[in-house]
């Protein structure tokens, strides 16, 4: 197979994988940080298109097979998928490297990311989250948890660590998620094409908070 037979067949398995999946980890999520990354790609020098496009395209493979974030499964998976495909042991290393360590696990808890194809499909990931699309994400996953879109009771808090990062109580409402994460990703970006699309996005989602403080109080 050559190496865009293995990329096409690689989405198909995932788009089949990921269909119908109401959290905003479906796979549309899948195809857009694939068409992300490869246009983050293009802005930096010397990424190995094929790890990126292969990277993009299983880093949420866990999510699939476990539903418990255990990042350890999802390069396991991704590993296996590819040894099926006869892909280079190198190219393996490497895609299963991305999906073990892509996550924001958020509070000061820094993810490094040592490649360079890493960091690329970091922030598409990333990008994801933002904007018009991250806006929708965020709650779509806040509802299917049972958090309330927003409570002006309950304060955004910052996490300190991983472990109480995971502590996230379901009384936390979708609005602190902006707070507690989602504002924060633009200042995490990797690269500079990367950072240039958070901004616009950054800014979209305080517009929005904006409008939605007003609409909140019932203000026309
Ligand atoms: P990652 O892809 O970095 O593992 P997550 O799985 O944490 O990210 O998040 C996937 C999507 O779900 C994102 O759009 C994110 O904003 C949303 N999400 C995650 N945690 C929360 C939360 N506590 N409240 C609302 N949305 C969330
Ligand atoms: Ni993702």
């Amino acid at each position: 197979m050559t190496q865009a037979q293995i990329v096409q067949k690689t989405a198909d398995f995932v788009k089949e994988k990921f269909s119908h999946e109401g959290t905003g980890h479906d796979w549309w999520h899948m195809y857009r940080v694939w068409q992300l990354a490869k246009q983050i790609a293009q802005g930096e020098k010397g990424a190995d298109l094929f790890v990126v496009e292969l990277g993009a395209l299983l880093h949420d493979i866990a999510d699939w097979k476990f539903h418990d974030g255990d990042s350890s499964v999802g390069g396991k998976a991704a590993r296996e998928w590819l040894e099926n495909q006869q892909v280079d042991h190198r190219v393996i290393d490497e895609v299963a490297f991305i999906v073990e360590h892509i996550s924001f696990k958020g509070g000061t808890n820094q993810t490094p990311m040592r490649s360079l194809e890493g960091k690329i499909v970091q922030d598409a990931d990333r990008l994801d989250a933002l904007g018009a699309i991250g806006i929708a994400r965020a709650f779509a996953y806040g509802g299917s948890v049972s958090r309330e879109i927003y409570n002006p009771d309950v304060k955004p808090k910052q996490y300190g660590s991983l472990d109480d990062f995971k502590k996230q109580i379901a009384d936390n409402h979708t609005v602190n998620h902006f707070y507690e994460k989602l504002l924060l990703l633009k200042d995490r970006m990797n690269t500079k094409t990367g950072k240039k699309i958070a901004e616009q996005r950054h800014e979209f989602m305080e517009m929005y908070l904006k409008e939605f403080y007003k609409e909140w109080d019932g203000k026309a």
